[in-house]
């Protein structure tokens, strides 16, 4: 069997994505092979490319997936040929066909479509760590979401709504605004407009933000910082805006006592039993429709370039999947 798949085989811009084709690996010893019918895109998935995070070369993109399990590998009990799987994590993910551990796959429930799956498990696994682990969010808090719009803002914002926060949703510019709104955000700032700071001490009565979910970066976390309450929280877990320069640690001290921390995905979900609670706490969320999965937009797996510039560009709202054809 041949399979398709986007590899980089030098780090730059979007053209560095190559579509080839080559036959599809068979699994190895505690490994099964997937045939995928969605591929999550996700900006982790721009700073491999770009080199901005170093990998040894080349490398197939991508990291999130979902399909079905074609093949067992030997000593794999858990799976079996036919199932609806998906996966967050594994880099090798721009492929129509590919092979990966058994153990960073989990079994998709019925009402989770695939698409669904390659919409929401690297970014819905996120949220969920971000606003019930990583900071525990509680009802009564003020919560700020970066790129509120975006992938996995707007599931972090509907997520802090229903545990009873009080959700400011930050976007770039107004014609975002309103998925915010619909996101879950009680309050939304347009950074084209609107001061980040100003707004949030309007909106606390001065007080700021108990935690600050800042995953823009070099632009914003400055602001960020200022808009916290004393022993506020800022989560730094992105930076699609560029690194954010060094902070003196004499910044945050002093009547603020701020706290700031530098979390990951990889991180949170990194033991079976933490992915499996993640994974079962998004999937119930989802099924119940507290967090609300809109239909991500699409582009054929080959025109993965495509998908990255618009990533990039700002162009995109909520997720983007990559669909295999072959
Ligand atoms: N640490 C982790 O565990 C983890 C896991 C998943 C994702 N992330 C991070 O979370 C963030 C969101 O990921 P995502 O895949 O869901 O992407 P996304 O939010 O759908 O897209 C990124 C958004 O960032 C905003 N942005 C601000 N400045 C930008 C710039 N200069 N260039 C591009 N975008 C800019 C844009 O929204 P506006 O136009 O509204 O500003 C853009 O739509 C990324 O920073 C990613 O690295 C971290």
């Amino acid at each position: 069997m041949n399979r398709t798949v986007v590899r980089v085989h030098k780090p730059g811009g979007p053209e560095v994505l190559t579509v080839e084709q080559e036959p599809a690996p068979s699994p190895g010893p505690g490994e099964v092979q997937v045939a995928q019918t969605a591929v999550g895109l996700n900006f982790i998935d721009v700073y491999l490319r770009s080199g901005l995070y170093p990998s040894p070369l080349p490398f197939i993109g991508g990291q999130e997936g979902a399909g079905v399990v074609t093949e067992l590998g030997a000593g794999v009990t858990t799976l079996q040929v036919g199932q609806r799987v998906a996966y967050a994590g594994a880099v090798g993910g721009y492929a129509s066909v590919r092979v990966l551990a058994a153990d960073k796959v989990i079994a998709l429930p019925d009402g989770i479509s695939e698409i669904t799956a390659a919409a929401i498990m690297l970014k819905g696994m996120t949220a969920e760590y971000l606003v019930r682990r990583c900071h525990v969010v509680k009802p009564g808090q003020l919560v700020v979401v970066h790129a509120a719009a975006g992938g996995v803002g707007q599931l972090a914002c509907q997520w802090a709504r229903h545990l009873g926060a009080t959700v400011i949703g930050v976007v770039g510019r107004r014609e975002k605004a309103q998925l915010a709104t619909e996101s879950g955000a009680h309050h939304v700032v347009v950074l084209s407009e609107q001061s980040l700071v100003d707004e949030v001490k309007r909106l606390s009565n001065g007080h700021g933000a108990d935690v600050v979910y800042d995953s823009v970066g070099k632009d914003t976390l400055k602001a960020s910082l200022d808009s916290l309450r004393a022993r506020g929280l800022l989560v730094s877990f992105g930076q699609s805006s560029g690194m954010p320069d060094p902070i003196a640690l004499a910044t945050i001290g002093g009547a603020r006592s701020l706290y700031i921390t530098r979390p990951s995905m990889h991180a949170y979900t990194h033991t079976r039993a933490e992915l499996e609670e993640s994974s079962s706490a998004l999937f119930d969320v989802v099924l119940k429709g507290v967090v609300k999965v809109k239909p991500p937009t699409t582009f054929p797996l080959t025109e993965a370039a495509a998908a990255h510039r618009a990533l990039e560009a700002r162009q995109t709202t909520g997720s983007v999947v990559l669909l295999p054809t072959v």
